[in-house]
């Protein structure tokens, strides 16, 4: 829910193709700044709105068609193009050196995901797309962080860049810790469910 509404409040500005609606600074000298940032936005959106079906395991064992289908198109339609051209234009945004390893991270985490699969390793393949969700989502922390932060009392304007380029650290940090948590998480408890039922003893 969180994704769409992030699609709903950030994406429709791009589908106008009106540079004067970018939220970004755009690049005067650099004519085909606003055409990348602008794809860039619609290949995110095709990612952040695939992706969250492709975790929903109901969703995975009822329709594995739709899961394969759907996985191609965030590979492919998605993170391939939007992160590359993510990093066409990270020299001229706000948080480069952030921005830049994420687009990174995203890319490789979501290759090899896609590779894992292709070779019917399923449990390296989850990993592996549970870390390309975490960096997917992770751009959603800073924006939020960029739209509030600043109208707190006692924000020192001098330090936007700073917060700029924090936030772009900040969501690749968090999310990553959410997942591997998730995933440690989910194998102890899987591997409880394996352990024999105790019946009518004592676990003492
Ligand atoms: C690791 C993944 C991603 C990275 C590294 C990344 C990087 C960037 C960069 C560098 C910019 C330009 C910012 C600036 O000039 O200040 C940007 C803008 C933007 N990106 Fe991404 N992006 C990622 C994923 C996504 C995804 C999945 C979406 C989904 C729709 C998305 C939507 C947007 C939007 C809407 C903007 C314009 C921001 C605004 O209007 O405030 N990005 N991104």
């Amino acid at each position: 829910m969180i994704a769409y509404l992030f699609i709903l409040m950030f994406v429709p500005a791009y589908l106008t193709f009106d540079p004067s609606q970018a939220r970004v600074n755009l690049r005067e000298d650099v004519p085909w700044h606003y055409g990348v940032l602008a794809a860039h936005v619609i290949f995110g959106t095709v990612a952040m709105a695939t992706v969250p079906f492709q975790l929903w395991p109901r969703f995975r064992q009822r329709f594995p068609a739709a899961h394969r289908f759907m996985g191609r198109a965030y590979v492919f339609v998605g993170v391939i193009p939007s992160s590359l051209l993510a990093l066409a234009i990270v020299p001229f945004a706000a948080g480069p050196a952030g921005n830049a390893i994420g687009a990174l991270l995203w890319l490789a985490a979501s290759l090899y995901g896609w590779r894992m699969a292709r070779l019917r390793r399923y449990q390296q393949h989850r990993r592996f797309m549970i870390y390309s969700f975490a960096l997917c989502m992770q751009i959603i922390e800073g924006r939020v962080m960029v739209l509030t932060i600043p109208h707190l009392p006692g924000f020192d304007p001098s330090s936007f860049p700073l917060l700029l380029e924090t936030a772009s650290w900040i969501g690749i940090v968090l999310n990553l810790l959410a997942a591997q948590w998730w995933l440690e998480w989910t194998a102890r408890r899987n591997k409880g469910s394996l352990a024999p039922a105790r019946v009518g003893t004592s676990t003492r």
